[in-house]
């Protein structure tokens, strides 16, 4: 469904690529979390992922041979970013009439996809005043209402409390369900992995691990590459200090 290979970004200027040739491939249905430390080339590979930048070198196919290119949408770290209408209503719509549906089709379209995701009632409120789950899940909602194949989530669960990670993870839950792709960016990998069926890592611009979330639990240095391995990380206090010693008297 999507395969990236030997992808490399270098920005003019840099001593190093922001992504250094980095191969993967992704199955039609597949949900795979993207994790790495800040500045590993996590929003970079979206990017170019979505040909919203071109590649120094390396290539990326989406679709299947037999098929014509799937479409992708873009869940951003930035929801207010995202949202172009007033309301939820006329912020759904937008999509559907960018494909030439009509106001009043736009708006059925909208009004069931708002539904889906766990918006009804809310459909003509500002839509600023939404709460950040809340935008998220406006956000997934546009990208349902134009029929994307592919979602991609860039650090969805940026600034979200524990109520609104738990309504992202119901609609990656619901994503899954309908056979959607899934490709999700984030450092807080504890808070997605258990929904993932492949992890892969990036460290300074490399890929350094692809395979399974447990193994990748069970026996990777994940702290060589900047993200803590969440498994038994908070039984004491101490754990809670987020230092490398988790030494109280430091
Ligand atoms: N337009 C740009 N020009 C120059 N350098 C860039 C540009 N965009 C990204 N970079 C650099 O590329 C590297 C990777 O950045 P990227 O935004 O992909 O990191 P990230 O993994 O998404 O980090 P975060 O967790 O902070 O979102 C960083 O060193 C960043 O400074
Ligand atoms: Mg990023």
């Amino acid at each position: 469904m999507l395969e990236v290979s030997s992808l490399t970004r270098h920005f003019p200027g840099s001593a190093r690529p922001a992504l250094d040739s980095v191969s993967f491939s992704v199955r039609r249905g597949e949900c795979v979390v993207v994790s790495g430390a800040n500045g590993s080339g996590k929003s970079v590979l979206m990017s170019l992922i979505a040909a919203l930048d071109r590649p120094t070198s390396g290539t990326v196919s989406l679709g299947d041979t037999d098929s014509s290119e799937p479409r992708v949408g873009l869940v951003f770290q930035d929801a207010d970013s995202q949202i172009l209408g007033d309301t939820p209503l006329e912020d759904v719509a937008y999509g559907p009439v960018n494909l030439g549906k009509s106001r009043q089709e736009a708006r059925s379209i909208a009004a069931l996809t708002l539904k889906r995701v766990g918006l009804e009632g809310r459909e003509t409120v500002p839509a600023r005043s939404l709460s950040g789950g809340e935008k998220r899940r406006l956000a997934v909602a546009g990208i349902l209402a134009m029929d994307a194949e592919i979602v991609i989530f860039d650090e969805p669960f940026a600034n979200l409390d524990w109520p609104g990670v738990v309504q992202v993870n119901d609609i990656i839950r619901q994503l899954r369900h309908m056979g959607k792709t899934l490709v999700i960016l984030t450092h807080e990998m504890e808070k997605v992995l258990a929904l993932a069926d492949r992890l892969l890592v990036l460290f300074q611009g490399k890929l350094v691990y692809d395979g399974s979330p447990n193994q990748a639990l069970r026996g990777e240095p994940l702290e060589a590459w900047g993200i803590r391995n969440p498994l038994g990380c908070y039984e004491r206090l101490e754990d809670l200090l987020w230092s490398d010693t988790g030494d109280l008297a430091q």
